[in-house]
C-alpha cells in the first residue's frame, strides 16, 4: 500500500499550454474586482468594453428567438442567414465581395483569430507583430507554435507603421504579419495607404495577413478603411470582425472572419472540434444588430469621440505625462516615463499597481502590450467617472 505521506507527483501539463500566460488585461480586471469586493471605490479604466447596453433591437431579437424556440445545433460557422447578413454589411460598408463560403462566425473575435492562427502558422513559422500589441496576439501565435518578430513603431508619429518597416523585419520563416487598426492599446489607425502598401508587400512575398478589425467603426479619422477593399489582394488575407464594440455585445460572443474559401473551411473544421456553432440565439441578435439600423453605431461613435477628447485633455494636464492623440478604439496610451525613478517607481508595471492600490484606480500597463513606458487607460466610460479618475491621477502622481 502506499504510504500517506508520499508526496504526490507534480502535475504535468502540456508543453504547450506553457508557452503562454493568462492575459495581462484580465489580470488588472480580476485585481480591481478583489479591492471592490473589500468595499474600496475602484475607478476602473482598465476595461476593454463598451459601458454602453446593447441597443433594444439588438435585445429583442434574441428574446424573440427564445420565444421561437431557435435553441438547437445551427451549422457550425453561423446560418447562412447571419453569414449572408456579415458579408452584405461588410460589402455595403467596406466595398468587398465576399461569398458566404468565404465567412465564419466565431464564439468572438478573439476565437476567430485563434482559429485562424491554428490553422496558417507552423511550428517555427515567423509572425510579424508591430508594438505596441494587443496581448493575445503574441500567446495565440505562439499557442501555434509560431515566435513573434516585433515591429517597433514609435509615438511621435502615432505609433505609425509603414511596409519598409515590416519589411526590415522579414525572415526567411516570416509566415504571417498581424495588423490591428484602430489599435489596442494604442488608439493608432493606420491610412488606408499604408495598410495597402502592406498588403502589397504581403502579396508580393506570397506572406499571409490577417488583420484584426474588430475596431475597424470605431475609426475617428473621417475616412475608415478595411482591407477588404483591397479586393486583389485578398487570397492571403484574413479579416478578423467582431459585433462585441461595435454594438456593445462583449458579453454575447460574436465575431467573425472573412477570407479564402479554404481557410475559412479549415476554420469551420478546427471549431467542430471545439465549440461547434456560436450561440443560437446570439446569431438572431446578430443578424438584427447588422441588418437593422447603423445609427446606434453612429452615436456611440459620435460619444466615444468626446469622451476620447476629455480624457486626452485631462491627461496631458497632468504634469509629467504625455499623451498622443487616439484615432480610433476606446483607448489612450500615454506615456508616464517621467515618473520613473520618483516614490520608488521603476515602470509602468509598478506605476499602474500603484495607481490601483494607493489611488484606486485601474488601468493596465503597458508590459504586457510590448512597451515598457505606458498604461492603457480606457476612457469607455462616463464623463464624470473620467473626472472622477484623472483627479485620482493628477493628486496621486503630483504626491510623488
Ligand atoms: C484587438 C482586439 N481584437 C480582438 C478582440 C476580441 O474581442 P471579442 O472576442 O470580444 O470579439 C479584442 C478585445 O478586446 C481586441 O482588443
Amino acid at each position: 500500500m502506499t504510504p500517506v505521506t508520499e508526496a504526490t507527483p507534480a502535475l504535468k501539463l502540456t508543453e504547450r499550454i506553457n508557452r503562454i500566460e493568462p492575459s495581462a488585461t484580465l489580470a488588472v480586471v480580476a485585481e480591481a474586482d478583489k479591492l471592490r469586493q473589500q468595499g474600496i471605490d475602484v475607478v476602473d479604466f482598465g476595461a476593454g468594453e463598451p459601458h454602453f447596453a446593447t441597443p433594444q433591437h439588438i435585445k429583442e431579437a434574441a428574446i424573440a428567438a427564445i420565444q421561437a424556440n431557435f435553441t438547437k445545433y445551427t451549422p457550425v460557422g453561423g446560418t447562412a442567414e447571419l453569414r449572408d447578413a456579415i458579408v452584405h454589411r461588410h460589402a455595403v460598408d467596406f466595398d468587398s465581395d465576399y461569398r458566404r463560403e468565404e465567412v465564419v462566425a466565431s464564439v468572438g473575435g478573439k476565437h476567430a483569430l485563434f482559429n485562424a492562427i491554428q490553422v496558417l502558422v507552423e511550428h517555427g513559422d515567423d509572425v510579424i507583430l508591430p508594438v505596441p500589441y494587443w496581448v493575445s496576439f503574441k500567446d495565440i501565435v505562439r499557442y501555434a507554435g509560431g515566435d513573434c518578430v516585433l515591429v517597433e513603431t514609435d509615438e511621435r508619429p502615432n505609433f505609425r507603421l509603414t511596409a519598409e518597416m515590416v519589411q526590415r523585419r522579414f525572415t526567411p520563416r516570416t509566415k504571417l504579419i498581424i495588423l490591428n487598426s484602430p489599435s489596442n492599446p494604442s488608439g493608432a489607425v493606420m491610412s488606408a495607404e499604408d495598410m495597402a502598401q502592406v498588403v502589397r508587400l504581403a502579396h508580393e512575398r506570397g506572406i499571409w495577413v490577417i488583420s484584426d478589425e474588430c475596431y475597424v467603426y470605431l475609426n475617428y479619422t473621417s475616412k475608415r478603411f478595411s482591407v477588404g477593399s483591397l479586393r486583389e489582394y485578398r487570397e492571403r488575407m484574413v479579416i478578423i470582425g467582431s459585433l462585441s464594440k461595435t454594438y456593445a455585445m462583449t458579453g454575447w460572443r460574436l465575431g467573425y472572419a472573412l477570407g479564402p474559401a479554404a481557410v475559412v473551411s479549415a476554420m469551420q473544421k478546427l471549431q467542430s472540434q471545439s465549440t461547434s456553432n456560436p450561440t443560437s440565439i446570439v446569431q438572431k441578435a446578430a443578424v438584427a444588430a447588422l441588418k437593422g439600423s447603423q445609427q446606434c453605431v453612429a452615436d456611440m461613435r459620435a460619444e466615444y469621440i468626446n469622451l476620447r477628447d476629455h480624457v486626452v485633455n485631462g491627461l496631458r494636464a497632468i504634469p509629467g505625462i504625455q499623451c498622443t492623440l487616439p484615432e480610433g478604439a476606446f483607448y489612450s496610451y500615454p506615456n508616464v516615463s517621467a515618473f520613473f525613478g520618483r516614490g520608488g517607481l521603476k515602470s509602468a508595471a509598478d506605476l499602474a499597481g500603484r495607481l490601483l492600490r494607493d489611488a484606486h484606480v485601474a488601468t493596465v500597463p503597458g508590459e504586457g502590450f510590448g512597451t515598457r513606458d505606458h498604461i492603457r487607460v480606457s476612457y469607455a466610460t462616463s464623463v464624470a467617472e473620467l473626472d472622477r479618475g484623472l483627479e485620482r491621477m493628477r493628486k496621486f502622481l503630483g504626491a510623488l
